[in-house]
Parts: structure tokens; sequence; C-alpha cells
């Protein structure tokens, strides 16, 4: 018997939901996976040598790494906390991410707390999102722990607030995982209201950074809703006739409403888009058909990292949303770490984010990233972003 994981496990488990769900179309994935070229990204590093794309490059063996462990950081989701269900593997903890023609740092936590030292940085994202937020907590556990302002009337692990007192520094991190509005109508559907913002804009105003991010909850079944009307939808039968049955639109729109909505209140902080987590890592079946992300290594500089239609077509939505929205003015960046993670097949829990006798929908999770891992990248990005 599969196990109801949301109400068993709580609102955490609905991280899985959203990547069990998201995996429905995957079997259907798995044959049109197909070998793209990206553009180089808009972001170019200022530092040091001139047009450095730190967003292009390959893993490079590193013996220093982890930065943390399991004993070390607090801040671990049990679904991620690959060390403490016993992953024997640990060579995916030995490796960097090394731009093609500089050097990107690994993260300096005294560095970032002098860089965002009386400032309010927010993730407004899924479970993607909250592991990217909970790799920050323990690269900064080296040096300071936060105090939890979380409101206990938002009580869902995707909703917190930490503040680091020395340092005068607090982190949101805001549940939105379609980024605009949403109901869940019946388990694990979903209306969309792709022209109103999620419940995170109101807060805004007290933010210097927002990170946003978004992909894979897109595929669950979602009707799509504009102006109050039901126009569209994805996976649902639908009763009106309409040509908007795709998650791309559903996925571009949210994007679109989101940074103009950001662009509408005059945000003046730093928005930061992050692209595309990978999400065609499974091998050999579906999610839930055995499917497993088996790789101990990181795809060869000689080796091309395999990307589904669907994220290549969601990729492309990210960036040309962010263009339109960047070029409104906003103080923007897209942080695009897409490439490197697609190279990283041997960085998810598998079957190491729970007990073996814990029956769970999508038994080996190849969405998420163990923690320690390569996620922690995500953060030698962010730095160098804010820094620069
Ligand atoms: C960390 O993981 C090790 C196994 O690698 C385990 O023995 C230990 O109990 C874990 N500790 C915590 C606090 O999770
Ligand atoms: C915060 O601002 C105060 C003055 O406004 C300044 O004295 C202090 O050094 C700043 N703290 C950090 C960590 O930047
Ligand atoms: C903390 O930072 C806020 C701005 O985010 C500022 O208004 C406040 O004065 C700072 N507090 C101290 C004690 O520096
Ligand atoms: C489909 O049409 C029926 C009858 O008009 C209506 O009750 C129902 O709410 C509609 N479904 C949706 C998803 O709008
Ligand atoms: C749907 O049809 C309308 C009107 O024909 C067209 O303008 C629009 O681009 C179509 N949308 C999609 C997503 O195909
Ligand atoms: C690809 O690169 C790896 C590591 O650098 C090397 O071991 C392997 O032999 C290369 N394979 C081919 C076909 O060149």
């Amino acid at each position: 018997m599969v196990l109801c994981v949301k109400h068993l496990f709580g609102p955490a488990a609905a991280i899985f939901l959203s990547a069990i769900i998201l995996l429905s179309c995957f079997t259907n994935l798995i044959p049109y996976l197909s070998y793209y070229t990206f553009p180089s990204s808009p972001y170019m590093s200022p530092e040091p040598v001139p047009k450095c794309d730190i967003f292009r490059g390959e893993w490079m063996p590193d013996p220093s790494s982890p930065p943390y462990t399991n004993e070390t950081c607090a801040h671990i989701q049990n679904h991620q906390n690959c060390l403490m269900y016993g992953r024997p593997d640990l060579e995916f903890l030995k490796w960097r991410w090394k731009p093609d023609g500089c050097d990107l740092p690994r993260f300096d936590p005294h560095k970032f707390f002098q860089v965002v030292g009386n400032k309010t940085l927010a993730f407004v994202g899924d479970s993607l999102a909250r592991n990217h937020y909970q790799s920050l907590l323990c690269l900064l556990s080296k040096v300071a722990l936060p105090k939890d302002l979380s409101d206990p009337e938002r009580p869902h692990d995707g909703n917190k607030i930490m503040f680091y007192e020395a340092y005068n520094f607090t982190i949101y991190t805001m549940w939105s995982p379609f980024l605009v509005r949403f109901e869940e109508i019946a388990d694990g559907m979903f209306n969309l209201y792709l022209d109103e913002p999620g419940d995170w804009l109101p807060s805004v105003p007290r933010f210097d950074y927002l990170i946003l991010s978004a992909a894979n909850w897109f595929t669950r079944q979602t009707y799509f809703y504009e102006r109050g009307q039901l126009v569209g939808g994805r996976y649902v039968a639908l009763n009106i006739t309409t040509n908007l049955t795709s998650n791309r639109y559903s996925h571009r729109m949210a994007f679109r409403t989101s940074l103009r909505a950001l662009n509408g209140v005059g945000f003046r902080g730093k928005v930061i888009v992050r692209t595309v987590s990978p999400m065609s890592h499974f091998e050999g079946g579906a999610y839930d058909k055995g499917g497993d992300c088996p790789r101990k290594r990181p795809y060869w500089a000689n080796e091309t990292a395999p990307m589904s239609e669907l994220e290549r077509d969601f990729y492309n939505e990210q960036v040309e949303e962010f263009n339109e929205a960047a070029a409104r003015g906003m103080d923007m960046v897209l942080m695009d770490p897409t490439i490197a993670m697609l190279k990283r097949p041997d960085g998810h829990p598998s079957r190491y984010g729970h007990w073996p006798d814990q029956k769970r929908t999508m038994y080996n999770d190849c969405i998420h990233w163990c923690l320690p891992g390569p996620i922690d990248a995500w953060n030698d990005m962010l730095l160098h972003i804010l820094a620069g």
C-alpha cells in the first residue's frame, strides 16, 4: 500500500507529492531526451576574467569537500539527509563546480555575512527552493546559527523566517510552488490563477534580495484561470473549448505574472530568477515504476548530459520571461545552475531519503539533492552574484 505521505508526514511531504505528480509524465518524457545546446546565459561574471560565464563549466575533483555534514548542520530536511540514511558511496561529495575560464570560489560564510549584513533575503518557490535555503543555512552554520522567528500561523516548512542577530541578516522562505495564487481542489489537483501573484507579493517591500524559482509543480493536474474565468488546464478534463492545455503555458504565465507584479509594486531590491533543476535523472523507469538515479559520478566533459524536452522548454521560458522583465529596468540576475546540475545525476537522495522499509510513491528520489551535495554550489553562485 502506498501511504498518504501528505497526511502522515505533514506538509513536508508535499514536496514528494510535487515530484510524484510531476513525474506522471516521465514515462512519456524519456523517449524525448534530447541534446540541447545552451546559449550562453545573460549573466556574465564581473570579475576576475572578462566574460567568464560562471554557469558554463565542469565539475572538478575537490578532496576538501564537503563543507558540512549531517552532524554539523541541524537544518537538513530528513528526506535530503543522505548521510543519515546511510548512503554508502561518498564520492558525490568530492566535486566542485569550476566555470570555464575563471574560478568560482567555494562559499565563504564570513564574506557572505559581510555582503548581506543589515539585509533580508527571500526564497520564493517549491521544495527545490527549500533545498537551496537549507544548503545556505548549513553553509552559514560554521559561523553563526539563526534564531527561528517563523510565523506560527504559517507552520508549513516551506515558510520560515530565520534571523542572524549578529549580522542583522534575515532569510525568508515562502512556499509558493506555482508562484501565482493557487488552490488545491482535490488531492493533487489545483486551480491556478495565472494572472494573480501568490501570497508572497505583499511581503516583498521588506526584501533586499528575492530568489524566485518554480517548475516541477506545473506537471500536476491543474486548471488555468485568468480574470477569474476557467481558460484551460493540464491533465484534467475540460468542459470548455480552449487551446490552453499545455503546462508550458501555465509555467510561462506564472513567471510573467510574478515578474510583472514585482515591477508593478516598484520592487527596489535585486530579483534573482533561478532556472530549472533537472527533472529527468530517473533511469530504467518512471519515478513510480522503479526508476532510479544510480550513477555515482558527474558526467565528464566529454559526455553530454541528456535533457528532456520539458526541461528545455521550461528553461527557455524562464530565460525569455527573465529577459522581458529585465528590459523593464528592474535589478535582475539570472541564476542558471541548470547545466551544472544536469551533469550531477549522482547528487540525488535516490533511496537514501528514507529508511529502506518506508514505503513511498517516489521510492527513489531523483529530484531533490542530498545535503551536503552538489546543490551547495548554488550558494557559491549566489554569493558570487550578491558580491558582484
Ligand atoms: C549522521 O550520519 C551517520 C552515518 O553516516 C549516522 O551514523 C549519524 O547518526 C548521523 N547523525 C545525525 C545527527 O543525523
Ligand atoms: C548595520 O548597519 C549599522 C549602522 O546602520 C552598522 O553600524 C553595522 O556595521 C551594519 N552591520 C553589518 C553587519 O553590516
Ligand atoms: C537592521 O537592518 C535594518 C534594515 O534591514 C535596519 O533598518 C536596522 O536599523 C538594522 N538594525 C541595526 C541594529 O543595525
Ligand atoms: C464543467 O461544467 C459544469 C457544468 O456547467 C460545471 O458544473 C463545472 O464546474 C465545470 N468544470 C469546471 C472545471 O469548471
Ligand atoms: C490560442 O488561440 C489564440 C486565438 O487563436 C491565439 O492567439 C493563441 O496564441 C493560442 N494560444 C496558444 C497557447 O496556442
Ligand atoms: C572522457 O573523460 C574521462 C575523464 O577525463 C576519461 O577518463 C575518459 O577516458 C574520456 N572518454 C573518452 C571517450 O574520451
